[in-house]
């Protein structure tokens, strides 16, 4: 990271901890390692991403339905969907400071510098061997590549490394009251397989027909062995993911189309195309046929923020097996090639799977901006989050030119016809500068006052915050306003 990105990196940081974005979990007890908590104005945009998401996939689709399924599920599903047994990472130790890594972020990291210092050929190389290692499981050849790029340790600074290993990152915890007969279950580490147990359900239920799609929006728990980059990688998140169920055969069709879609979900936003780009997998998860990540260039490098997943109909047959029960559908439709039904079968199935932290890290960078004002005159700055509308934690704020000759009660006297509709702050203390400031700083994107001349003609200034512009208008118009820009 240059001086430039990782400053203002670490700005965005101390920017959501000092406007009630992000807090540092347990914090007054010397914080939780990679566990965070949403402050005021971060619930509020984490809850106005989940809404962009839920309306997106399920409102705006007739086929796909949303569920909240249950964080704790039978032990079994975890061996059934391959967790218990192939869901870890590669770990190595380093032998003097005791302190664990992953085996292929320590590659990563280095493969990073070798591009900074200009060693295009060797970045490449060792990324190829990486592939390799990863795709094969091949944990010594792992280790070899961390001894031949005379990679040290960040802590000790030497190169006494253990073997390679893999760690199963799922969280365990007992249910039942006495220890004894207490069954071993666990946190969920993805919301995907509350779909998948609940798939028949919804579709006898739902009497929906293939194609068709379940979407969530839940936790997930993992216990990733390195804390990284702020919310980019935390032990307790949440995923919005969406499981399309189709006939075997035409996965490939949909794999395509719900990649290009995806990306145009996160287009939408404003966000620019060249922030953004695919990646293909090379080493390919235990369900998948196919798999592309959507990245985002954070300011440490790109990063996957939403990966799509052709996950056949692996899950499905293995549920099937492991609980005893047909999960088959059973297609009425003519195969125009037999001229028959096509019958029963267990369908295939694309995976849309985004993290929200990551979506809400994505967004307050995108926003984030330290703007000079200056003029010839005087010196001047701002912080700014320049938010979509429909995103903003509050769409507008209403200041009272003074705290007096009745504008306070003139003002939350808009403010409580506005406030049913959207979320809407009230301020009086300070100047107006500083309050144009404060909202700012949240990505408020209206700010109306209300002076004398509002209780004459019931008009109010209101200021637009990436113009910085004012206009007067009607206050019995504000609601038209705020609703046309902010709404979805
Ligand atoms: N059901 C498929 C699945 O879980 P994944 O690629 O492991 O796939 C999907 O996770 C998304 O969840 C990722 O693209 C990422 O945005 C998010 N995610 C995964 N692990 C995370 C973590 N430890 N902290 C924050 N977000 C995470």
């Amino acid at each position: 990271m240059s001086k430039s990105t990782d400053e203002l990196f670490k700005n965005v940081i101390s920017h959501a901890k000092e406007y009630g974005f992000v807090f540092p979990s347990s914090e007054i007890y010397d914080g939780l390692s990679a566990v965070y908590d949403y402050g005021q104005f971060g619930a509020e945009l984490k809850n106005n991403i989940k809404t962009y998401w839920w309306k997106a996939m399920v409102q705006m689709n007739d086929n796909i339905v949303g569920i909240d399924s249950a964080i704790f599920m039978h032990p079994k599903i975890w061996k059934a969907s391959g967790h218990v047994d192939g869901f870890s990472d590669p770990m190595i130790d380093n032998k003097d400071s005791k302190k664990r890594y992953r085996a292929d972020q320590l590659l990563e990291d280095k493969i990073e510098r070798y591009d900074k210092d200009g060693k295009t050929d060797k970045a490449e190389q060792l990324q190829h061997d990486m592939d390799e290692a990863l795709k094969n499981e091949d944990l010594p050849r792992l280790k070899e590549l961390i001894i031949e790029h005379e990679i040290a340790c960040p802590v000790s600074g030497t190169r006494n490394w253990t073997d390679v290993r893999q760690f199963n990152l799922m969280f365990s915890t007992q249910m039942g009251a006495v220890a004894d007969d207490a069954d071993q279950i666990y946190l969920r580490p993805e919301t995907a397989q509350g779909i998948f147990v609940n798939y028949l359900n919804v579709q006898k239920s739902g009497r929906m027909k293939i194609p068709f799609g379940i979407a969530q929006i839940g936790k997930a728990f993992r216990n990733e062995v390195i804390a990284r980059q702020f919310i980019i990688r935390m032990r307790e998140f949440e995923q919005m993911e969406m499981q399309f169920f189709v006939r075997p055969g035409t996965q490939k069709e949909w794999f395509n189309q719900w990649k290009e879609t995806r990306l145009k979900w996160h287009l939408a936003l404003g966000t620019p195309a060249e922030k953004y780009r695919y990646h293909e997998h090379v080493k390919l998860a235990h369900y998948a046929d196919a798999a592309f990540d959507i990245e985002f260039e954070f300011p440490f490098g790109f990063k996957e923020v939403e990966g799509i997943h052709s996950r056949t109909d692996f899950d499905l047959s293995q549920h099937e097996k492991f609980s005893g029960k047909k999960l088959q559908y059973f297609d009425p439709e003519v195969n125009p090639e037999t001229g028959k039904p096509f019958g029963n079968y267990v369908p295939y199935v694309i995976e849309t799977s985004i993290g929200l932290d990551r979506m809400f890290l994505l967004t307050m960078i995108n926003a984030y901006e330290e703007e000079d004002l200056s003029t010839d005159e005087k010196q001047d700055s701002r912080t700014v989050l320049h938010l979509h509308p429909c995103l903003a934690p509050v769409k507008a704020a209403i200041f009272p030119l003074t705290k007096k000759d009745g504008l306070p009660e003139k003002a939350r006297e808009i403010m409580d016809k506005l406030k049913v509709d959207f979320n809407i702050q009230y301020e009086e203390k300070d100047a107006i500068g500083k309050r144009y400031r404060r909202q700012d700083a949240i990505g408020t994107p209206f700010c109306i006052t209300v002076d004398h001349q509002t209780l004459e003609d019931n008009t109010v200034t209101i200021r637009h915050r990436d113009s910085m512009e004012q206009e007067r208008v009607p206050a019995d118009q504000l609601d038209k306003i705020i609703g046309d820009l902010v709404s979805w």
